[in-house]
């Protein structure tokens, strides 16, 4: 898993490990702490104590083909778990959501606040995508670009600061920090005299350093004039702000319960001596080949279905929701700790 700071990984390895140890395996589980280098040690390691199968969810998809190469000498199954590992032949399966359709959900939220089928605004909105060394991060800015593509082209929505492009937009380790600090120059270059009207935030703890950075701007979350701003991960604090009405409204849920179903389902699947099941074999293209893939359905949160989801379903208990804190506080110091 790639590091802890974010809940899912959290969750999931603990899912995984669980799942794992269940069907009468031994698992190690392992963090790399955003940190590549990390990473390939550690997969290093685990080939040299002679694991039978990898779950990687990369930290630099394209860090890993010679560690990978090893492990394929090994006679390692290797499983790209949520986020594709790129520029390698070794890679057996991936298990992922449908990574498109997240950043659909997202500007599908923006347009749906905003509007815009009645009212013609012009709306002013920025955009942020993820780590560009994540090969999600391009997966979700696409269908969110897409989506609001319409109403950028007859002029409805205007990105003042021009930046639509992924490189310009990422946010490096998927930090808050790095997020806030960029939402603050957009704000200092653009939006001196101009109302911002929606931000497109594609993880929960981005989410949070544009709205720390706004409420240092002076807007106030929940009132009028501060921007809709979406997410994913239903992190728990995240969902505190949506059910608050404290400045995020929107957030994508991945029940990774179910992701972890899936990679330890193909696991045991190919212990068994059969092929694990896939519902996707023409999008995922690593460089070398279309990596078979099973595909969950990414679900849209906002204020009117978050217990639904996520505590009727036990995702979250109500408890979590209300003592959550920032998990990236160590890593900068956002206003709400
Ligand atoms: C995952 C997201 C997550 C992000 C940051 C992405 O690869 O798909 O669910 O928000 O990494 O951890």
């Amino acid at each position: 898993m790639p590091t802890k700071t974010s809940e899912r990984w959290d969750i999931e390895g603990a899912a995984l490990e669980k799942q794992l140890t269940d069907f009468g395996y031994q698992a190690i589980l392992e963090y790399g702490d955003d940190d590549p280098e990390k990473q390939v040690e550690q997969i290093q390691g685990m080939v040299d104590q002679g694991v039978e199968f990898l779950i990687i969810a990369a930290i630099d998809n394209r860090s890993l083909g010679e560690v990978l190469a090893s492990a394929k000498d090994n006679g390692v199954y290797i499983i790209s778990y949520d986020r594709l590992i790129l520029d390698t032949p070794d890679v057996d399966y991936y298990a992922s959501f449908d990574n498109y359709q997240v950043g659909v959900l997202q500007a599908e939220h923006i347009l749906q606040r905003l509007n815009v089928e009645e009212e013609s605004g012009p709306f002013n909105v920025e955009l942020f995508s993820g780590a560009s060394d994540d090969s999600n991060s391009q997966y979700f800015f696409q269908g969110g670009l897409d989506t609001l593509e319409r109403y950028t082209y007859d002029g409805t929505i205007r990105i003042l600061s021009g930046q639509t492009e992924q490189g310009e937009t990422s946010t490096e380790r998927w930090s808050g920090a790095v997020a806030m600090e960029r939402m603050t120059g957009l704000m200092e270059d653009y939006y001196e005299d101009e109302r911002l009207d929606a931000v497109l935030c594609p993880y929960d703890g981005i989410s949070r350093g544009v709205i720390y950075a706004l409420e240092d701007w002076g807007l106030t979350p929940g009132s009028d004039d501060f921007p809709v701003i979406t997410g994913q991960d239903a992190e728990a604090l995240s969902i505190q702000l949506i059910r608050d009405g404290e400045g995020q409204t929107q957030t994508v849920f991945k029940d990774t319960r179910d992701l972890a179903g899936v990679a330890s389902g193909m696991v045991k699947t190919i212990v068994g001596g059969s092929e694990p099941e896939v519902n996707d074999l023409g999008t995922y293209d690593n460089g070398f080949k279309f990596v078979p893939a099973f595909l969950l359905e990414p679900v849209s949160i906002d204020e009117s279905n978050w217990q639904e989801e996520l505590v009727d379903s036990e995702y979250l208990t109500e408890e979590e929701i209300d003592d959550a804190v920032e998990p990236q506080a160590e890593e900068y110091d956002p206003p709400r700790n």
